[in-house]
């Protein structure tokens, strides 16, 4: 059967529609995306597609109309504390300390550590990310990538089992972004996770993922899913390979279809 490996996250025929005053829209349309144990796994897709959609039903935060998601072989049916989640915007706290700020789910998520255990913890993440020394900074002190380091740190202080990141790293500059995408394989490297990342950035996504899923306009259903070739302990450089080029141009042609700005009779093709 196809359930080998069986999915750590499942999402199973997912159909969805948002209830507005103009009537129902409808923005996932029987999605399925299976990702094992351990995988990294990119969403791109159109604009307003319903990438963010699919974050919200992976971390339990809303039920699908139709279909289900599964993570660790169990239904989601709200949300839960095995999910740690990094958006766009790193809402941090300005009141608290760059470290406090991190130790907040360790707050809210039950555990038995002790207050300097959390400490440990959260000291122990921001050393890996860069933030060594920051640890007693307020947010408006760090620069914006600073300030999305720590956010990262926060969605993984409590060793969630999923990280969800909803286009963390686009309102960064070219540069503090790919330092991030580096940040991102080191924090791979060392801690146990199953990871979504939605972008926008096909360069993000070929640099992060092992998989690459394309999905189609609104609503949106799986259109397309790319295996990443490169070696998984690639560098930067990887990306001005043949290899790479040959994966982006394969993406971009993904996305314009998607963008339904190829002629279908191309798009068949
Ligand atoms: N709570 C809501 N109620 C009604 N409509 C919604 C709601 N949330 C999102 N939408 C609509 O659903 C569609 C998909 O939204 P979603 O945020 O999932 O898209 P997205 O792919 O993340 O977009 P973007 O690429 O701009 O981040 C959009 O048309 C949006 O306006
Ligand atoms: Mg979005």
């Amino acid at each position: 059967m196809s359930d080998f490996p069986p999915a750590h996250i499942e999402l199973r025929e997912i159909t969805h529609a948002y209830r507005t005053a103009a009537g129902p829209l409808p923005v996932l349309d029987n999605l399925s995306i299976r990702m094992t144990k351990g995988s990294f796994t990119a969403v791109v897709g159109p604009s307003g597609c319903g990438k963010s959609t699919l974050t919200r039903l992976i971390a339990g935060l809303m039920l699908p109309d139709e279909g289900q998601v599964w993570l660790g072989g169990e239904l989601v049916r709200g949300p839960r504390s095995t999910v740690g989640m990094a958006f766009q915007n790193p809402v941090l706290l300005e009141w608290r300390t760059i470290l406090k700020n991190v130790m907040l789910p360790l707050e809210i998520v039950p555990n038995t550590l002790s207050t300097r255990a959390r400490e440990d913890r959260a000291g122990e993440l921001l050393a890996l990310v860069g933030l060594e020394g920051f640890e007693d900074k307020k947010p408006s002190e760090l620069s914006g990538g600073m300030r999305q380091r720590a956010s990262l740190c926060r969605a993984l202080v409590h060793r969630p089992e999923v990280l969800v990141l909803d286009e963390p790293f686009g309102a960064l500059d070219a540069f503090t972004r790919e330092d991030l995408w580096q940040t991102m394989h080191r924090l791979r490297g060392e801690e146990e996770f199953t990871a979504v990342l939605i972008t926008h950035d096909l360069r993000e996504s070929v640099f992060l993922a092992d998989e690459i899923v394309v999905l189609s306009g609104r609503p949106a259903t799986t259109q397309y899913v790319l295996k990443n070739t490169l070696p998984t302990d690639r560098t930067l450089e990887h990306l001005y390979t043949p290899q790479a080029a040959e994966m982006l141009a394969d993406l971009r042609h993904q996305i314009q279809i998607a963008q339904g700005r190829v002629p279908t009779t191309e798009a068949a093709q």
